[in-house]
């Protein structure tokens, strides 16, 4: 009888156990989130990472970050974190394409899912919605590049019929594209000819692949003097400038525009003597990495859904106001 009583006892300690485990928020310093970015090296997702562990550490949550250059590391990525106890991740992935697969190995690590950036597609390229995500308002910022360039070529008195665009394109990414044809709506809408926007396709969203396809774009029109540049980020952008020095094209004669606002282009602008990469619009890591962590956070600890898609804004920097407009941003 004794023991009866005793193992009831221990029974109803264990429900008990489990009861409680259930139903208590998991402890801060317990949950470990995963960041996962397709290009580590670049400026842009250090600062991502950088603001996610400043959430970390306020919330006393732990940050897993790691790089996911192509579709297989990003799925290794997610089984990574399944196996060391994670409870979610954000992501911004390699592939767009990869959406379906992604959310099937979150899942089935039973890891809550937000991305950034880049947001996922189906099939048929349509947005995967019902996964949290935070981007920029690519046209929207685009637009704001293309009016930059606008706004300078006038002061320089350039003739927009007679200017050529290096037109660098990603079209596989959707915010990529986005934000470039934002750009050369505004122009062509001030006068730049389409006949003279000549895409540069590049293999990759970094400065080296930029490069080569502006070079190809350059060396096809040596009788264009004056030339703008557009692309997704501020490595396209660069790419366009370096470019264009590599033909001798002065910085007078070049207007190209960058989105960013990292220490790409902060390096650009601390340079002794301007350069072709004229201006870069600044969007915000803080929010793209210390809010998207605190939602992610919220959502495994209180269960608390983020919100379905929130697109930041951006504010145009040059060499000689970026240290206000970071400050006003609260990144510096
Ligand atoms: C994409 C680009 C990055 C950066 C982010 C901002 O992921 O590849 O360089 O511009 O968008 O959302």
């Amino acid at each position: 009888m004794k023991s009866l009583f005793k193992t009831a006892a221990v029974i109803g300690f264990a429900v008990a156990a489990l009861t409680t485990t259930a139903l208590t928020p998991a402890r801060a310093d317990d949950v470990k989130l995963g960041f996962v970015v397709k290009q580590p090296e670049e400026p842009w997702f250090q600062d991502e990472w950088k603001f996610a562990d400043q959430a970390a550490k306020e919330k006393g949550f732990t940050v897993v970050k790691i790089g996911a250059e192509d579709g297989e590391k990003a799925l290794a990525a997610i089984d990574n974190l399944g196996a060391q106890g994670a409870k979610g991740l954000v992501i911004c992935t390699p592939d767009v394409k990869l959406g379906p697969a992604l959310v099937a190995r979150a899942k089935a690590n039973n890891l809550k899912l937000m991305t950034v950036d880049d947001q996922l597609v189906d099939g048929e390229g349509k947005p995967l919605s019902d996964v949290p995500h935070m981007g920029i308002s690519a046209s929207k910022i685009g637009e704001q590049v293309g009016q930059a360039i606008v706004d300078e070529a006038k002061k320089r008195g350039w003739d927009l019929k007679t200017v050529g665009m290096i037109h660098v394109s990603y079209d596989q990414l959707p915010t990529a594209k986005d934000r470039v044809d934002g750009a050369t709506k505004v122009l062509e809408a001030a006068g730049l000819p389409a006949a003279n926007v000549f895409d540069a396709p590049q293999a990759k969203t970094d400065t080296e692949s930029a490069l080569n396809a502006s070079t190809t774009v350059l060396n096809a029109h040596p009788d264009i003097t004056h030339w703008v540049a557009a692309g997704l980020n501020d490595e396209a952008a660069l790419g366009a400038a370096r470019a264009s020095e590599a033909v001798n094209i002065t910085p007078d004669s070049m207007i190209a525009v960058g989105i960013g606002g990292a220490d790409s282009a902060i390096n650009e602008f601390k340079k002794s003597q301007p350069t072709g990469f004229f201006a870069t619009v600044i969007i915000s890591p803080k929010r793209h990495g210390y809010e998207t962590s605190l939602n992610l956070y919220d959502w495994v600890v209180n269960g608390k859904a983020p919100p379905a898609s929130v697109q930041t804004s951006g504010v145009l920097a040059k060499r000689d106001d970026y240290h206000d407009v970071r400050k006003s941003l609260g990144i510096e």
